[in-house]
């Protein structure tokens, strides 16, 4: 496995992390506008609510990271939130005025040409049905996954929309056989553990119950991991070092 892209099954789901975010400022436009042009038919993205109740995609909480410390997202109002220049942090010279996306432009530009992995990205307990809502305001349903680190959010989108798949994201330490149980007996469509903690051992047994999907993908290193132990899919911020198919 030296060259790259590795090849995979094309029912292994290649998930643009954030966009192609190695190459482009994360969440943007930019982002996802290159994970497509590289071939990928899946991308992750984060969202949250802006002050005044806006589904917006970005990451972090605070902005510090993005070139505007002391401000956080759910404090500015989209209006405010749209004015940020989201780009210049990675890249100056090729990204400056790149802006935040809401969830709704980003499905109005790209409609089902995507699966989309929607991280619940807050605990707010209203999350859920707001982004159900914008899913199911373009009929999307079945072209998304809704994702989270907050089991107690992946429940409520269960008992809202039954039908909706489900991925429980889980954090360091947590995958576990207990776990594998858990996120099945909940109805959830897929388990996604840290990709350096899947083991053939765990995968295998998860797959008596559901697919697993790993993410935090830091290099070649945790994509071969994920590869060798039988994962369904990954996100990766380098989604051009996949491939489906044969050679
Ligand atoms: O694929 C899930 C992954 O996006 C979760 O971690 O921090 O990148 O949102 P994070
Ligand atoms: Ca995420």
């Amino acid at each position: 496995m030296s060259t790259l892209p590795v090849r995979v099954p094309t029912q292994f789901s290649i998930i643009a992390h954030r966009g192609a975010s190695a190459y482009a400022p994360e969440n943007t436009l930019a982002a996802f506008r290159l994970a497509e042009r590289m071939g990928a038919t899946e991308i992750e993205l984060d969202v949250q609510f802006s002050r005044d109740r806006q589904l917006v995609i970005v990451h972090d909480e605070t902005l510090d990271r993005y070139g505007y410390p002391s401000l956080a997202s759910a404090d500015l109002t989209w209006t405010e939130l749209q004015t940020l220049d989201m780009g210049s942090w990675f890249s100056p010279y090729l990204y400056r005025g790149e802006q935040m996306l809401r969830l709704d432009q980003l499905f109005q530009i790209f409609r089902n040409r995507f699966i989309y992995h929607i991280e619940l990205k807050t605990p707010s307990l209203d999350l859920p049905q707001a982004v159900l809502t914008c899913v199911d305001n373009f009929g999307l349903n079945a072209n998304a996954i809704i994702t989270s680190f907050h089991f107690d959010l992946l429940i409520r989108v269960r008992a809202l929309a039954p039908q909706q798949r489900v991925g429980w994201l889980l954090k360091t330490g947590e995958f576990t056989n207990e776990n594998i149980t858990r996120a099945a007996n909940a109805g959830f469509f897929q388990i996604c553990p840290i990709a350096r903690e899947t083991t053939l051992d765990l995968v295998t047994r998860a797959h008596q119950l559901l697919p697993v999907r790993a993410h935090t993908v830091k290099g070649l290193d945790d994509m071969r991991q994920a590869l060798e132990t039988g994962c369904d899919g990954l996100t990766i911020n380098w989604p051009d070092w996949l491939i489906h198919g044969s050679p």
